[in-house]
């Protein structure tokens, strides 16, 4: 599954990195979902404007009109490439996409979303309410359903009463200790965990109990070796490019 689309190989939670990931040959996109100062569902990763951006402002409190504006090239073209992030730079898919373009987008590349309800302080319910209303208008009955994940126990409580029948992945940086009561109640298929802190026993455990597993965030061929070794059924990449054709 690439992560934010493919982070490593666009900018993140854009429409280019959902294409670069299909290119690389991922099924899946993982990607981050938040609301606008106007309560519109965007994707994006941080609380501020700034890392991505470079614009100043908190998401929630600036309305789409300007979101849509936004460039999300930054962090890309500091972190990973000059050279592609400016070729990036200025491309209308390099903008901070709506939920509905990117449902769109992903409709038309064949990839199955697992979208992660990231509200910000107190928007929990709300978030989830927003963007599952809103993407259940267009997702398609006849293809996969898309998979909503969040860290926020409430957004995933509120996806199970909007969207009952898709299905909902637990996301934990630390391997919880009520998992088994926290995945019945709110009836998930799948945990979610940061893959250093995933432990052979605790995967057994929970593929025994009928779950899933996914690790976040493995961008190594070996380290993503040695957690489908442990019984990890999904990586989540920022590299599909390096593990798909290794591990794939
Ligand atoms: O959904 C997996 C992963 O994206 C969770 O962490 O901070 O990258 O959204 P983060
Ligand atoms: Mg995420």
């Amino acid at each position: 599954m690439g992560h934010r689309g493919a982070k490593a190989l666009a900018p993140e939670n854009t429409l280019a990195s959902m294409r670069a990931a299909a290119a690389a040959g991922v099924t899946w996109v993982e990607f981050d979902v938040m609301l606008t100062g106007d309560g519109q569902p965007v994707l994006f990763h941080d609380d501020t404007l700034r890392r991505t951006t470079g614009a100043e402002g908190e998401m929630a409190r600036t309305p789409l009109a300007v979101v849509r504006g936004l460039d999300a090239t930054r962090h890309f073209t500091q972190k990973y490439s000059k050279a592609a992030g400016l070729r990036f730079r200025g491309q209308p898919e390099c903008r901070v996409p709506s939920l509905e373009e990117t449902a769109a987008c992903l409709l038309e590349l064949g990839l199955t979303p697992n979208v992660e309800i990231k509200p910000t302080k107190g928007l929990a319910v709300e978030t989830a309410e927003t963007a599952l209303t809103r993407l259940r208008k267009l997702w398609p009955a006849d293809r996969p359903a898309p998979l909503i994940s969040s860290f926020e126990r409430a957004s995933l409580a509120a996806a199970k009463r909007v969207a009952p029948d898709w299905p909902r992945g637990l996301l934990a940086e630390e391997f919880p200790a009520d998992w088994r009561q926290a995945m019945a109640e709110l009836d998930c298929v799948s945990m979610h965990l940061y893959w250093r802190r995933t432990r052979r026993a605790d995967v057994a455990a929970v593929k025994a109990a009928g779950y899933a597993f996914a690790v976040y965030t493995v961008n190594g061929v070996r380290a993503g070796r040695r957690l489908l070794d442990k019984g990890v059924d999904c990586l989540i990449t920022d590299r599909p490019d390096l593990l798909v054709p290794a591990l794939g």
